[in-house]
Formats: structure tokens, sequence, C-alpha cells
């Protein structure tokens, strides 16, 4: 293994402060969390950071709508969001808010410096405006008839029933969705960022074989249909940042959500005291990562490169898109209980066990992950506790009974435990290149030869030879070291287990910590590492999930 300790800075995508999380941001949060705390177990230096998106018209009216101020609003859902994260084990460095301060200084230096830097245009442009409420009306604020079908009650940018797509103005007799005013089209000032100067740029990061070749196929086709200018402010009322020197033009919440990646960095590294300018200056050898969804790729992959670059920033090393989650093969819904929150689902069911399901399904490319629920419950059940806690919980009987949790002297079959040790470079090569799925099937693969081992060896057979006692404790802790090495490779998908079989093993379960088997080892009392899923549980979930519980 490489024996430099990298740095490195990992993201997730901001969540929205108007929702509650659900399962598709779990699948996302899952996969950056495996990620660094598999590069914390191989000894690198890995801090993870996120923070509510708290800005924007949505935000506003769903603030509005619950009788609350944007602040009182942002800080609720936000603590809900902090306590379903960490249900599902997933460990921030730092959880922060674009709604503070450090975002506001960041947003501010970096807009001065594309202002500075002649990458700024004003110029007018046209909008539906609600009259009654006083604010100008994105597309999917917008309903009307469809110019196509007729279908009533269609959004402004497509209709549901028939598929057609077109702009608000098409729409026959348009309404605000808002108030049910007919919008009126209002003039103002917008300030936009001149994407096109960063062409070379672009170029150069889409050819860096940084990026997964869908995406950089993606980027290719916008960086080919020619750069628009980027629309980056808001007419008041906005919540968000009003921009200096522009009365009552406010942030885009797309301008400065990926800016919270900084602030909330900027705040772990005041509190650890880790040097925030060698992650973010151009030059040095830390590395940066986002891992997002495959919906926020041009974000990603075109205005944010770019802005870092006007602002004299680095750029990421790379950015690591995912597909979509769906439930039981369609998209998640509401009327089938599939549609499944953090929250419900920590009511009902252990966090290891999707933790595991999402690893077993994701690999490092941009493809749907299916949740099929049957399958969830058989996999984890036959895997987890069927092959991986059945070794440790059937040599550990042995031990206890009747070597008082000794381990052997030496070890009775060094090439097989060294064979386990060694296939942790693997292992590592995988989960660097987010290839989950291809590491637990080595893993299983192993749980499937220490059980043979010891299904081969039959200590139950020979524990009633009493001439044959030395050789069960040998085998039990054969098979004992073999789990050691299982529950390493598992511990950034599993760490609540791991947690648990550190105490049992009375040792740390490191990459770094694997290099020879425990002999002459004491072993703490076994306790159940983790339950069966009961597929009636699985039922219940999905059932309250209907009920919107
Ligand atoms: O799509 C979303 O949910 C956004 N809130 C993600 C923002 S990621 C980053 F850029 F802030
Ligand atoms: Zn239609």
């Amino acid at each position: 293994m490489s024996t430099t300790p990298r740095n490195i800075l990992v993201t997730s995508a901001l969540p929205y402060a108007n929702a509650p999380l659900h399962l598709g941001h779990m699948l996302e949060q899952a996969q950056t969390d495996i990620w660094v705390r598999f590069q914390r177990s191989r000894g690198h230096h890995c801090r993870y950071v996120c923070a509510d998106d708290a800005h924007g018209t949505a935000i506003m009216l769903s603030a509005e709508a619950a009788n609350r101020t944007p602040e009182e609003h942002i800080a609720a859902i936000q603590a809900q969001h902090e306590r379903d994260s960490a249900g599902f084990l997933i460990q921030f460095d730092q959880y922060h808010s674009t709604h503070s301060p450090e975002n506001q200084r960041w947003s501010e230096t970096i807009f001065a410096r594309l202002e500075a830097g002649g990458h700024i245009a004003v110029r007018d442009i046209t909008q539906a405006f609600d009259p009654e409420k006083g604010l100008f009306l994105a597309d999917r604020f917008i309903k009307g008839t469809c110019p196509k079908c007729k279908a009533p009650d269609q959004y402004g940018d497509n209709c549901e029933a028939c598929g057609a797509t077109y702009s608000p103005a098409d729409l026959i007799n348009p309404v605000s969705a808002l108030s049910g005013a007919e919008p009126v089209d209002k003039d103002s000032s917008h300030l936009f960022f001149q994407l096109g100067h960063f062409e070379a740029l672009l170029t150069e990061w889409i050819n860096s074989g940084q990026l997964q070749p869908p995406i950089a196929n993606k980027l290719k086709e916008w960086l080919e249909a020619g750069l628009q200018d980027w629309d980056i402010s808001r007419d008041a009322p906005y919540f968000g940042f009003e921009i200096p020197g522009y009365p009552e033009k406010y942030f885009y919440v797309w301008l400065d959500a990926p800016i919270g990646y900084m602030a909330s960095h900027e705040v772990l590294c005041r509190e650890q005291g880790d040097d925030f300018d060698a992650y973010w200056l151009p030059g040095g050898d830390t590395e940066l990562y986002h891992f997002i969804g495959k919906d926020i790729v041009n974000f990603h992959g075109l205005f944010w490169p770019a802005m870092l670059d006007a602002a004299g920033l680095r750029q990421p090393t790379a950015v690591y898109a995912h597909g979509f989650l769906t439930v039981n093969g369609v998209k998640m819904s509401k009327s089938r209980g599939t549609f499944i929150l953090a929250d419900t689902y920590l009511e009902h069911l252990d966090p290891e066990y999707l933790r595991y399901y999402f690893a077993a399904k994701l690999s490092g490319g941009v493809d749907d992950i299916d949740l099929n629920l049957d399958d969830f419950v058989q996999r984890v059940n036959s895997d987890l506790i069927g092959k991986v806690v059945n070794i440790a919980s059937r040599c550990a009987g042995f031990l206890r009974k009747k070597f008082d949790n000794q381990m052997s002297d030496t070890c009775a079959e060094p090439e097989l435990v060294q064979s386990f040790i060694d296939a942790g470079d693997e292992i590592a090569a995988l989960y660097e290149a987010r290839e989950f799925n291809r590491a637990m099937r080595e893993i299983i693969a192993l749980a499937d030869r220490a059980n043979q081992y010891i299904d081969d060896k039959k200590p139950w057979v020979m524990a009633k030879d009493e001439s044959l006692e030395a050789e069960v404790q040998e085998v039990c802790s054969v098979g004992v070291n073999l789990f050691r090495a299982l529950a390493t490779y598992l511990k950034p998908v599993l760490p609540a287990m791991a947690e648990k079989s550190e105490t049992f093993l009375q040792c740390s379960l490191d990459w770094t910590a694997l290099d020879a088997p425990l002999v002459e080892h004491e072993l703490a009392p076994f306790e159940p590492l983790l339950q069966r899923v009961d597929a009636d549980v699985v039922t219940a979930m999905v059932e309250a999930s209907k009920s919107g519980a």
C-alpha cells in the first residue's frame, strides 16, 4: 500500500433546507462516507464536509407555508438533516449552512474577483411576474393548459400528459402556481457570469481523464453547443445574499451553494487547525473530490470549475457522479410507499443493512441503483448474517466454552490467513475506484472460503474428541483471524458492526493494522454483531411511507 499519507477533502451535495432527507440522499451520503472511511482506514488524512443549501425562492416559500421566518425554517430543517445523517452513521467532519457569515464572505469575495476579471455582464431580461405575490416566477411556478394536447393544469416547461416541452409563454391560460393570478411580463436587469471566457479551461478539464466517461461526454456536448452566459442574480424578494453594489439583487442559490463547501471547510479548519489555503489555493498536493448526483453535473462540471479558476482558486481533483435511486425498479413513489424518508427507514431498520446493500450495488459509474426490497432482505441476511457474522459466532463459541477466549499460540494456517491479508490490496483498489459492488463481491467470496475452511475442519466434530482439543482451538483461531480480515475490509461500510467486532477481537480494525495473524491473543466475550432483517418490518416501513408517517 501507499506509504505517503494523502491530504484529501471530500464533499457530498448540499441538501436543500426545505424538505426531509429521503433514501436518495442517503445513497449519496453513504457512498461518500464509505469512501471517506476507507481513506482513513488506509492512513490518509481525509476530511468530509457538507452543509445545508439554505437559499432560494423554494425555501422562502416553504418557510412562509410553515409560518416561520426563513431563518427559523432552515435551522429546524438542518437539525432534522443532521439527525438523520447521523442515524445513517454518516461521519461529517463539519456540517454547516450556506446561510452563514463564512459563505457570505466567500460568495462576495469570489463575485468581486469574477467582476474584477471582467467576467460579469449586466443586461435586462423579460420574465413572467406574479403581480399579486410581487415575485418573478421560475417556469415551475407557472401552470396552464398544454398547448399541444390541451391537458389542464400543466407546469410551465413540460406537459406530464403528453410529454411536450415548451416555454411558459406557450401555455394556454397561464396562471401563477403561487397565487392563481395571470402572470405579466416584466423587465429587470440581471447579472451574468460569462462562462464562454472559460472555454479553454473547461476543454482541458473535460479531457483531463478525471471525469467519468458519460459525464465527460455530456459536458463535451454542452461545450460544443456553445457556453451560454449564466444568470447569477435574482430580484428581491429572495432569501439569500444581497449582491454588493447591486441593491435588491441577490446571488442565485446555485452561485453560493458550491461555495458552501469552502465555507464549511473553513469552519472545520478554524476548529481543527487544518490549513485551509493548502486545500483551496492552486499548486498544492491536496486533493478535492465532490460526490454528486448526475442531475447536477452542469453546476459542478462547468460553472464551479470556471468560478474557481476566475477567483484564483484550485480545480477539483475529480467530480464523482452517481445515478438515481429507484425502488423496486421504478422511481420512488409516495402512493407505492417507496418514497421512503431517511427517518421512516431508521424507525424500522438498522442503517447498516442499507449501507451494505448500497455498497453491494454501487459502482464507479452513473447507472441508476435499484433498491429491490426482497433482494435487500435476502442479500443482507445471506451475506452478512449467514456468511460474515456466522464465522465469528461459530468460532467464538468454542473459544469461549473450552479455551477461556484464548486464541492459539501459533497460527495453524499461516498461508490461508496471509492470503486474506494479501487480498486487501485488490479490495483497496476497488474501494479507491468506488467499485464498491466488486469490493463486496471479493469480500463475500473470502467469507465463503472461510466458511468452507471451517466446514471442512468441522470443529463441532473434533470438539467431541478430547485428543483433538488443541486443534479445535487452532481451527477456531484461524477462523477468527479470517473474520478479522473481513471485518477490516467491511469497516468503511459497517462501522457499528466493526466497532463491536473491535471489542470482541480486542484490536483495532484498520488496513494499516492488518499485517500478521493474531496469536496468543485474548478475545472479549462475543456479543451479537448484527440481527437478521425481518421482511415484515420492511413491509411495515413501506406501509408507513404510504401514509406519509
Ligand atoms: O440539487 C440539490 O439538492 C442542491 N441543493 C445541491 C447543491 S450541491 C452544491 F453545489 F452545493
Ligand atoms: Zn400535453
